[in-house]
């Protein structure tokens, strides 16, 4: 194995498993910041420009997990984690892992039963940004597990920039939230796209629309945090527009896209759940009474927000007060 060369050898070493796009990123920012750091990737040679840089090469994943205490993986997903490390013979006494790929949450929870029973203490986390904000203040990273271990690894993992927030012991919270806020991120591209393609089919200028299509996006950031507060409180308030409303605007939207033949799936599904939300009574109610229908079919609201935990009114839908108090403004979830 080659050693890794280390600016200030006082930091602490850092293996990094996975050298895609964004493991590639995370040793670029940990030996940018001084950590001795030992790279291992299935395929070889992917490390060259990295061992020029200091890094070093681990032949075998058990050399690699040698290198040092803290073990970050951030591979495709958690199958090829496992597959990586299931055959190593290595010692992990002193060693924690941080899982920082993209998962969900059921995974997430699987893979700390499997650290578990290895005897691997275990945090898992997740990347809000893409590859060219790490190491600078606009990354954001999520994690979860024991706060210990948060404590442990939070020194080293400064060095990736930006901001983390510890989501609390569970260590499905970073994917569930991941996976939530990969959901706002997809539907809005398909929204954006989609909407490109109904005007240019209307024949509309893509550069002309996209100023007015800016101007719906401007509008988001105020309606996201009121509809938390609505879904929190359980009271939808349809002052400003009701579901009913909504359901003749889709239709048109639909109407005119099946007009062009574009598809409307992912319209229909939300036509759907705004007749079953009117079906239900809940015609008059504000757009956030549908993420009820959404999840239960229409169960009352204090249910819906109450059903599975109980969170203090005082606290964000499921965010530690440690999350509240590190979360990172401006966030995004996008590639
Ligand atoms: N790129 C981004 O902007 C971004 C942003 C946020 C989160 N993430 C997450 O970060 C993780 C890594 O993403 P990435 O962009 O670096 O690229 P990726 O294509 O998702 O992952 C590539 C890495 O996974 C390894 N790999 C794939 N299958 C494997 C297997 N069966 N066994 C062992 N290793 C395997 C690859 O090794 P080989 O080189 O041998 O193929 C490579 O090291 C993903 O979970 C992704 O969702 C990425």
């Amino acid at each position: 194995m080659n050693e890794p060369n280390a600016k200030n050898a006082q930091l602490t070493p850092v293996t990094v498993l996975g050298l895609g796009p964004m493991g590639r990123a995370l040793v670029s920012a940990f030996l940018d910041a001084g950590h001795p750091v030992t790279v291992w990737n299935r395929t070889p040679g992917k490390a060259a420009d990295l061992a020029e840089r200091g890094a070093g090469l681990a032949e075998s994943v058990a050399d690699a997990i040698s290198a040092g205490p803290l073990v970050v993986a951030c591979l495709v997903d958690y199958d090829a984690v496992r597959t990586v490390l299931e055959p190593a013979t290595a010692d992990w006494a002193d060693r924690r892992l941080v899982n920082l790929g993209s998962s969900e949450p059921a995974e997430a929870r699987a893979m700390a039963q499997w650290a578990a029973h290895r005897g691997i203490e275990y945090l898992d986390g997740a990347i809000l940004t893409p590859t060219p904000t790490i190491g600078t203040p606009a990354a954001g990273f999520l994690y979860s597990g024991p706060r210990s271990c948060y404590d442990a690894v939070r020194p080293v993992l400064a060095a990736l920039g930006g901001t983390g927030s510890y989501l609390g012991a569970d260590h499905g919270l970073a994917s569930a939230y991941e996976v939530a806020l990969l959901d706002l991120f997809a539907t809005a591209v398909h929204g954006i796209v989609h909407a490109f393609a109904l005007a240019s089919a209307e024949g509309i200028e893509p550069e002309k629309f996209a100023p007015f299509a800016t101007g719906i996006g401007a509008l988001l950031p105020e309606m996201i945090t009121r509809q938390a507060r609505q879904i929190q409180t359980g009271e939808f308030p349809g002052e400003r527009s009701t579901i009913a409303s909504a359901s003749a605007g889709i239709t048109h939207i639909i109407n005119a896209a099946t007009g062009h033949g574009i598809d409307v799936g992912a319209l229909t599904a939300a036509k759907d759940a705004i007749d079953r939300a009117i079906a239900a009574g809940h015609g008059s109610d504000g757009l956030a009474r549908l993420a009820t229908v959404l999840r239960d079919g229409g169960l009352p609201a204090a249910e819906f927000v109450h059903r599975d935990r109980r969170i203090p009114p005082d606290r964000g839908v499921g965010m530690s007060k440690e999350a509240l108090d590190d979360r990172p403004s401006g966030r995004s979830v996008g590639r």
